[in-house]
């Protein structure tokens, strides 16, 4: 006997109240709205309150798939919140999480950092952790604060991200709807692409007075972009292929929203038109591993996604990092 099927049984996002236009950022940096659409297609992004830790944001997130999935926080027995910017080192933003859902002790918490790509790899992680049996209801956040790794003085990074969370929640498949496969992949020969470099862990980062740099994004945006159209083709070609299905069987294709030209040169390199990729990222930047959540959330609540669709998600972020994930809802 197979594993038990698991579905996504609810979703749900949420994004700060305070946004930041790209006429906002011309007045930080040498840039211009002309510049940063027609590069990105993004035109604001949303930016956390002083105040607003990436737990809270994940947990605003959680409490809406939690209710979309028709359960309580009590049935939560696991909880993996993907993030490159944790509220701490330690404990996971995952506990933090469980403890402002009042979900129950038994909860297995942790964070997990594949970058962008974090929620496909947390969606594949949770899946095989269902189906092994052992846990019933999962939380799968994706949640990033990337204005605090952020240079705002560097106008070729700055731009390009913002903060937010998505969140879903997996569960016994209850009709025909059920997570259909995932596929990971990374190149860490390609780790120097996409950084946060300083942790304050590595020797590198000690200086003789102990003090450590604020630590910010470093890109060198255009081998970035290249590497982005290939493997993000080639995630979505081969769990296409392993399935037994063509690209044109796919009804809605929730591509990580880094910049509208990446995902332009795929839906190309698919031969699949652009209404068939959904495109959020004009209102909210590269959230990193809240994009695909994000835009998955938004995607249902408008009814871009409907009962019998099958959605194909893919991603891709520093590490490299890259993945996709196939869904019938
Ligand atoms: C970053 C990115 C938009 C830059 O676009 P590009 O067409 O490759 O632009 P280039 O890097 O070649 O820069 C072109 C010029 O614009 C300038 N420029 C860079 N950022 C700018 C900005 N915000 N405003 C105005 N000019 C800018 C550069 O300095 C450069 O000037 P120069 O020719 O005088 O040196 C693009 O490379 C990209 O999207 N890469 C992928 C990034 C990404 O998605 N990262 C996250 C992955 S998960």
């Amino acid at each position: 006997m197979g594993s038990p099927a698991i579905a996504i049984l609810g979703t749900g996002s949420y994004a700060p109240a305070r946004t930041l236009t790209n006429d906002d950022l011309s007045k930080l940096v040498d840039t211009s709205n002309e510049w940063i659409f027609s590069r990105t297609g993004i035109r604001e992004r949303h930016i956390a309150a002083k105040d607003e830790t990436t737990s809270q944001m994940a947990a605003a997130a959680a409490r809406i798939a939690i209710a979309d999935a028709g359960i309580t926080t009590a049935d939560i027995d696991l909880i993996i919140v993907a993030t490159v910017t944790p509220d701490m080192a330690m404990p996971s933003t995952a506990c933090f999480v469980q403890n402002h859902l009042g979900a129950p002790g038994h909860a297995a918490c942790f964070d997990l950092n594949a970058a962008c790509s974090g929620f496909i790899y947390a969606l594949d992680t949770a899946w095989a952790m269902l189906g092994s049996g052992r846990y019933r209801y999962a939380l799968v956040i994706g949640a990033e604060r990337m204005s605090t790794v952020l240079d705002w003085t560097d106008r070729t990074t700055c731009v390009l991200f913002g903060d937010g969370a998505g969140a879903v929640v997996l569960g016994p498949a209850r009709g025909t709807a059920q997570i259909i496969g995932t596929k990971l992949y990374a190149e860490g020969a390609h780790a120097d692409l996409l950084c946060i470099p300083e942790t304050g862990c590595s020797p590198s980062d000690q200086t003789p007075g102990g003090l450590r740099k604020q630590p910010t994004i470093t890109m060198k945006g255009r081998e970035i972009f290249k590497n982005a159209v290939r493997e993000m083709e080639q995630a979505a070609r081969e769990i296409l292929h392993q399935h037994h299905l063509e690209p044109s069987a796919i009804d809605c294709v929730i591509p990580h929203q880094a910049n509208l030209r990446i995902i332009a040169s795929i839906g190309q390199h698919l031969k699949l038109p652009p209404e068939r990729f959904f495109v959020n990222l004009e209102r909210y930047g590269n959230t990193s591993a809240a994009s695909i959540p994000l835009a998955l959330d938004e995607a249902r609540s408008t009814g871009r996604i409907k009962p019998g669709d099958t959605t194909l998600m893919v991603a891709f972020g520093a590490g490299l990092t890259y993945g996709s994930a196939l869904v019938r809802w």
